[in-house]
């Protein structure tokens, strides 16, 4: 009998090491693996592949005796079956630190395939797959990698984003947490594809378990993606790191500030030198796509969104969690038939997409399909693919005030829309809120979303107006 429990941070923040001990008490060995990330069931155990969850420690006899009820097969529940696990394949089923499950399911096999084929051909594989920026822009992995091959200089860097900072996202959490081996695997492809050997990922500080699982497997690794060097370093809790240029300022030793715009970090990027910046699920990506071929990565997914992409399903919903499949799927399904609708029972109101800067969508548009052109056309974000879902309590003004709130408080200081603008919404906001002067306070809230929208120098100040201008826009009767 193997016994199965995650020591991913949700299942431990559950108790999953309270139903560990439990079964360790009961003389049952216990490995601990990856989280399945079907959140609202953990503690999950996975008995010889039949699941029980969520359990509590005073349920183990119970399941040891075989009194207690199971959810059948894991592999077989809706929540994963109807899944695309390409990046995930191994979430549930392996030992994060252990190599030999990392070896016994395809891994290490993109490195050799990338060592075997040459670093040109490594990159016109990523071309070909189609795999785009997962952090949220969706920029072409494979022009980014061909414009850092081609940059003069001896020195070049990987530079792995895992500051992940929008509310709903935890894909990079899990992936460094419960495959640490496929990012390391992914960030050396990398490095050979480009020429660079040294790479550095940047996790923010509130992953302490993240930090703990990578740099225990960079040590194991290192002998296996020699001479490619990588070592973690911890960010201090700005958002505004998780914006490219900040998070190299941050790396470097100084203030987490935005720098403009050329130069690209592909080609002035640590130090001066050529940078890849990829965020976590980007290079997650590439192991599989050198194992299996860039045309069978970019046989999933629709129109220019090739792939699969690991959806984050939060907030108040009744089946949270990690769902990945290829792009085109709607958000109805994803709220409704995956995530089962609201966990209070009520009725959906809106969901938002893309964190804290992606925009209110309403129950009317959850026929949009995820994928970059048709949320772009609908004026909203995939960002990273984290869904918040709220029910019919919300007050839309007062979310409308926190988006501008959040950029103020977050907000690096150094252009002045987004700087000063983000306080002069939140005052705005509160006069519309006491009900002053409010359709006039309502034409200067977008014409200051104008103005943060075009003139702010990155995403913070220039995407805060998604949020403010999506929920006057679907939900006007809340601003009145
Ligand atoms: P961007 O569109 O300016 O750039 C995207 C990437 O492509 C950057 O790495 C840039 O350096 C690179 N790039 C652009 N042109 C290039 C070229 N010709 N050659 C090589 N590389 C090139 O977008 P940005 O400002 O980097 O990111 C904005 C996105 O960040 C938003 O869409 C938002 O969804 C996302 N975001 C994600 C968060 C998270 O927690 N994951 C938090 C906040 C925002
Ligand atoms: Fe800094 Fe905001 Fe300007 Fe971005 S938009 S550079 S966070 S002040």
């Amino acid at each position: 009998m193997t016994v199965r429990i995650s020591d991913d941070a949700v299942a431990i923040a559950c108790g999953a090491d309270e139903v560990a001990a439990a079964f360790i008490a009961a003389g049952v060995a216990v490995e601990r693996v990856s989280s399945w990330g079907m959140q609202w069931l953990e503690p999950l155990v996975d008995i010889d592949g039949v699941g029980y969850g969520p359990v509590s420690a005073d349920q183990v006899a119970d399941i040891l005796n075989g009194t207690a009820p199971s959810l059948g097969r894991i592999a077989d529940h809706p929540f994963i079956a109807n899944q695309t696990r390409l990046t995930f394949s191994r979430a549930g089923k392996t030992r994060p630190l252990s190599l030999d499950d990392y070896y016994a399911s395809e891994g290490w096999l993109g490195l050799a395939k990338a060592r075997e084929m040459g670093a040109q051909a490594t990159i016109n594989t990523v071309m070909a797959s189609g795999l785009r920026g997962r952090g949220g822009a969706g920029f072409p992995a494979g022009i980014k990698w061909q414009t850092v091959a081609r940059a003069d200089g001896e020195q070049k860097y990987i530079v792995c984003n895992a500051d992940e900072g929008d509310s709903a996202t935890f894909a990079d959490r899990m992936v460094m947490e419960g495959d640490p081996f496929m990012l390391i695997e992914g960030m050396a492809i990398a490095g050979f594809a480009v020429g660079a050997n040294k790479g550095y990922v940047y996790i923010r500080s509130e992953y302490p378990h993240a930090i703990a699982k990578m740099e225990a497997a960079i040590k194991l690794a290192a002998h296996l993606i020699a001479p490619f060097v990588v070592e973690v370093r911890v960010g201090a809790g700005a958002y505004v790191c998780g914006e490219e240029t900040s998070l190299l300022n941050s790396l470097e030793g100084k203030r987490g500030e935005v720098r403009a715009k050329p130069p690209l970090p592909a080609l002035e990027g640590l130090f001066g030198k050529p940078t890849i910046v990829n965020n976590v699920l980007t290079l997650a990506a590439v192991p599989w796509i050198l194992t299996h071929g860039g045309d069978a990565y970019a046989a999933f997914g629709a129109g220019r969104s090739k792939g699969t992409m690991p959806i984050q399903i939060a907030g108040n919903v009744k089946h949270g969690g990690l769902f990945e499949v290829a792009f085109g799927i709607t958000l109805g399904e994803l709220v409704n038939d995956i995530g089962g609708g609201t966990a209070s029972g009520r009725p959906a109101r809106c969901v938002q997409v893309g964190g804290p800067l992606g925009a209110y969508i309403p129950p009317a548009q959850f026929h949009l399909p995820l994928d970059y052109e048709a949320f772009a056309a609908a004026d909203a974000l995939v960002g990273h693919a984290g869904i918040t879902v709220f029910d019919d309590t919300v007050d839309m003004a007062q979310m409308a005030r926190f988006a501008l709130e959040f950029c103020a408080v977050e907000s690096c200081g150094k252009c002045t829309p987004c700087r000063l603008g983000s306080t002069r919404g939140v005052e705005t906001m509160d006069q519309i809120i006491a009900g002053k002067n409010v359709e006039a306070n309502l034409a200067l809230i977008a014409d200051l979303s104008e103005t943060m929208k075009f003139g702010s120098l990155c995403a913070l100040g220039g995407f805060t107006p998604y949020p403010v201008m999506s929920a006057i826009k679907h939900f006007p009767e809340d601003f009145r």
